[in-house]
């Protein structure tokens, strides 16, 4: 293994924690590059069950070192919390965890706006996490953040804040009637996160840039989805980060000619939460049976998620935008019961068959699915470990995909615990 993007190709969701968790036995680095604590990588190990925000998935595995990159926004009290709680189920977080000193940090007045944003939005409203990653972000383009740097600088946090918050406090009154935040209150907590995240700091594009010298295995750990990009995804029902591989080079600080190979994570069927179109959204009866027996609540806020079919237009977007070299598929075995599956081959739009992914909104909202069918397996695949035990129509089903993507599936994945993937070789 070399330097490997992982990508969500689709929503969010796919689940990456859990293809982390495989791939990082053999790495040496794995890296978060964008994104913040409104990503929930879940990773089951026997009978317990980790769900990660922020801190890179890796670190269940011992011996590796798990990096914050400077492209995710950190809530340092969000952070703090997953230490605790990942120390009080024994595993170690020291000095296995770096954060790069330019990540820009979330404050109560980010996670405030977040809110209400989306109440002063209503009917068209996001659906975001409320974790305050819009309004940091914001910030950060408008250059008005708050980095890490600065928090280690006592002088420059404190002014950095006064005259940010100054600014806050007139929106929130003027705009939305809400009195604003005492300096005095975010100064004093954010001094206390400083001496606890001090020591984790670093130059994460030096480290990194020491790790590829040494040919050191490292994987950057994509959160939420292609679709979710700001660039790329059903913007505005987007996050506001470059969930994208591209990504990886500018949230960490490494060339583009580091990188050696994309690898997409994608469900079988599709899924997304929040707002915004998708085409080839179950109608109720099969989105209450995929949603039980896949678990499709959100591993963040909870809220149940959105589900479909598996959608080949968005996948072969997602591919090129992405340059995916090959294909983690995850819950195959969720349509273990299923007596028939379709696939969305095309879009129609307007009449007129379409066949890329559309970039204007409201014309996504109007393509209708076009499906082909295959038959279901109707066995359990969840203790197979080989391609070869797989039951025949769901071998026909991996082969039919790769062929309608144009990818290779490398691992498939049919259940959520650690042990239940299977490895495809040519
Ligand atoms: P991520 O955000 O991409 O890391 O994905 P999440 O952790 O939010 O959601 C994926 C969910 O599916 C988690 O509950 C995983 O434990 C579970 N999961 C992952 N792979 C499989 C699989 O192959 N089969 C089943 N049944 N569950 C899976
Ligand atoms: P992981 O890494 C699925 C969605 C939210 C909302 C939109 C914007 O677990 O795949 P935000 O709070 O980011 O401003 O919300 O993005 N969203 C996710 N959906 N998985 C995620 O992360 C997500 N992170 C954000 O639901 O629609
Ligand atoms: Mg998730």
């Amino acid at each position: 293994m070399s330097v490997t993007v992982l990508v969500g190709a689709q929503w969010g969701d796919e689940g990456k924690g859990k293809i982390i968790d495989i791939l990082a036995k053999d790495a040496a680095f794995i890296v978060r590059y964008q994104g913040g604590n409104n990503a929930g990588h879940t990773v089951v190990i026997g009978k317990d069950e980790f769900i990660l925000h922020l801190i890179p998935s890796g670190i269940l595995h011992k011996g590796k070192t798990c990096i914050i990159g400077n492209g995710v926004v950190v809530d340092p009290e969000a952070l703090l919390k997953e230490i605790d709680l990942l120390r009080s189920k024994g595993i170690e977080v020291g000095s296995n965890l770096l954060i790069s000193d330019q990540v820009h940090l979330i404050f109560p007045y980010h996670r405030k706006m977040d809110k209400l944003k989306e109440e002063r939005k209503g009917k068209g409203k996001i659906g975001t996490t409320g974790r305050g990653i819009g309004p940091c972000y914001t910030d950060k383009a408008a250059r008005c953040g708050i980095r890490v740097a600065d928090l280690l600088d006592d002088e420059v946090f404190r002014r950095k804040l006064k005259e940010v918050l100054d600014e806050k406090n007139e929106v929130f009154q003027k705009i939305y009637d809400f009195e604003g935040f005492s300096f005095d209150e975010i100064y004093n907590a954010y001094v206390g996160y400083r001496e606890r995240i001090s020591k984790f700091v670093c130059n994460c594009s030096k480290v990194l840039d020491e790790a590829v010298r040494q040919k050191k295995p490292i994987i950057f750990e994509g959160a939420q989805g292609t679709l979710l990009d700001i660039d790329h995804g059903t913007y505005p029902y987007v996050t506001s980060s470059n969930a994208t591989a591209g990504g990886a080079t500018t949230g960490a600080g490494v060339g583009p000619t580091k990188i050696d190979k994309v690898i997409g994570v994608v469900k079988a069927y599709t899924t997304r939460v929040g707002e915004g179109p998708f085409p080839t959204e179950f109608g109720p009866e099969m989105m209450e049976k995929i949603r039980q027996k896949g678990k499709e609540f959100g591993a963040t806020t909870g809220r149940p998620r959105r589900c479909g079919w598996f959608d080949a237009v968005l996948l072969k977007h997602s591919i090129r935008i992405n340059g995916i070299s090959e294909i983690a598929l995850t819950k195959l075995d969720v349509l273990d019961e299923s007596d028939v599956i379709k696939v969305c081959t095309a879009y129609k739009l307007d009449g007129k068959l379409c066949e890329d992914f559309p970039a204007d909104i409201d014309a996504l909202f109007r393509c209708e699915p076009v499906y082909e069918e295959h038959p279901g397996w109707q066995q359990d695949t969840g203790s197979f470990t080989n391609l070869w035990q797989l039951p025949p129509n769901a071998r026909k089903y991996l082969k039919r995909l790769s062929k309608l993507i144009g990818t290779k599936i490398r691992i498939v994945s049919v259940g959520s615990d650690r042990k239940q993937h299977i490895f495809i070789k040519d």
